[in-house]
């Protein structure tokens, strides 16, 4: 047979992978799909989750200055002519007159359908918001939006958080959410869907220091990616030029990762100025300025806002994982996600299914699964089990033999070095704990040994 290459990541490997192991689904597959739309799986759901408490615990847990928000997606109608998303949130939309394709005009690179050559309309813009009817009558006067941006439920908010947590500037709200974008042209998976979810901070500061905490929030941003795992050379900054910022922004970077379609953005961090709390102002009537007391200045905080989205953060982490490596002659796929956001962290392996064998497995897995997601899988042959734990990104296995019955000892089998070291069972919550968070603590056992898994025939 010949040996197999390992090949590079493309986007069709990993929706395939996402598919196989139960990470994300094509929306109502069995009616033939929703375009655009993604259902995760059981494995995608916890790194999805994984993922976003990754960033709260960041940047509202661990921080002094941040504050935590969950507001609603729909809002007043008059939020989105404040914002400027009326009148501002559009893009410009080609139709082929030949096969009725349409297409995002700024997009194209010639004159002619991409599709089939023909030819197009005249662009016009093309609002990007979804709307509803609010009540039972559908006229006009009920019209609601769908948000496309978390960030207005926190502008709005900006006093009731003030008063209540009689917070000093400056300081930030974090939330995180689903947005929904009529985009025109979507698609590369889930990297641009029309119902997405967001993780945002609005970050609220004195005129004239903004630029200092602009620079904090993106190195802030950029290192959460690199401490989660994602390779420092995958990530760069690119700022926007002066004809890309949105209506609302003084200045802009995008945090860019290398997916396999390319440089693309992961995440925007925009110096919004005082746009916004000065436009909810002027349009509700109420006041959204701040009374700084040492200084007996009234004036509209600055924000900043480090924007990311959940699910390409998913697709960076994912890809950044990805790797396939020769094994034997055969190919080794393996996520090598970062303890904290992969989906299981300990996969508990019964060499066997026989009694006593499986009745010690089965202690074992209700002794560590108080302590973190766990898996037990007594199905196939060891190999293929740890093949399957490798796809799925679980960095450790605990193998149950017929010997650890005897000296009450059993395997930990580490996904990244395929390495094995044997264990009292009774160290075994504790050593996987260490090493979870980052503890390299595993100290062998008198007498232990560490082996490659290839000189072990499994
Ligand atoms: N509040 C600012 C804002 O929404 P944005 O650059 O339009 O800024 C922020 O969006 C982030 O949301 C993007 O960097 C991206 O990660 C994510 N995002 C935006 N549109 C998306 C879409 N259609 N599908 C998936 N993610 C999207």
């Amino acid at each position: 047979m010949a040996e197999k290459i390992p090949g590079k990541l493309t986007m069709e490997k990993l929706v395939s992978l996402c598919q196989r192991r139960g990470f994300i689904f094509q929306s109502s597959e069995i009616y033939g799909g929703l375009n655009s739309c993604w259902d995760y799986g059981p494995m995608g759901v916890e790194l999805k989750r994984n993922v976003k408490e990754a960033w709260w615990r960041a940047v509202v847990q661990e921080r002094d200055d941040m504050v935590g928000m969950d507001t609603s997606i729909l809002m007043h109608p008059q939020v989105w002519e404040a914002s400027g998303h009326l009148k501002e949130f559009a893009d410009p939309l080609v139709e082929c007159k030949a096969c009725h394709q349409r297409w995002r005009a700024d997009e194209l690179t010639g004159n002619s359908c991409p599709a089939c050559g023909g030819e197009l309309t005249e662009p016009h813009m093309f609002n990007l918001m979804f709307k509803t009817f609010m009540g039972p009558v559908e006229e006009e006067a009920n019209i609601v939006y769908l948000r496309p941006e978390t960030a207005q439920g926190m502008f709005v908010n900006f006093s009731n958080v003030l008063n209540t947590t009689r917070r000093r500037l400056p300081f930030g709200m974090a939330q995180m959410g689903k947005s929904f974008r009529n985009e025109i042209t979507t698609g590369n998976f889930i990297f641009r869907s029309r119902e997405f979810e967001q993780m945002e901070i609005e970050y609220f500061v004195k005129p004239g220091t903004d630029d200092e905490w602009f620079n904090h929030w993106l190195e802030e941003r950029l290192n959460w990616y690199v401490k989660l795992g994602i390779k420092k050379d995958n990530l760069r900054l690119r700022e926007h030029t002066k004809g890309e910022l949105a209506h609302y922004a003084l200045g802009c970077y995008d945090i860019e990762y290398q997916f396999p379609i390319g440089w693309s953005e992961l995440e925007g961090i925009a110096n919004r100025g005082s746009y916004d709390l000065t436009q909810h102002a002027t349009h509700s009537g109420r006041s959204l300025d701040y009374f700084d007391e040492e200084t007996r200045e009234r004036f509209v905080p600055y924000i900043i806002e480090p924007s990311a989205g959940v699910d390409r953060s998913v697709l960076a982490f994912l890809c950044d994982a990805y790797e396939e490596e020769p094994d034997k002659d055969e190919i080794r796929v393996v996520l090598h996600f970062h303890p904290d956001i992969a989906p299981v962290k300990v996969a508990v392996l019964p060499l066997s299914r026989k009694e006593p064998l499986t009745n010690l497995a089965r202690q074992i897995h209700a002794d560590l699964r108080p302590c973190f997601m766990t898996q037990f899988d007594d199905t196939q042959s060891i190999g293929r089990r740890y093949r399957r734990q490798d796809e799925l990104g679980t960095p450790y296995c605990v193998t149950v033999d017929f010997q650890s019955l005897e000296d009450n000892q059993a395997t930990i089998r580490e996904r990244d070095t395929m390495n094995q070291i044997r264990i009292p069972i009774g160290e075994l919550r504790n050593s996987l704990l260490a090493k979870l968070a980052g503890e390299d603590l595993f100290v062998l056992p008198p007498g232990g040994q560490i082996w490659k898994e290839e000189n072990k025939g499994a």
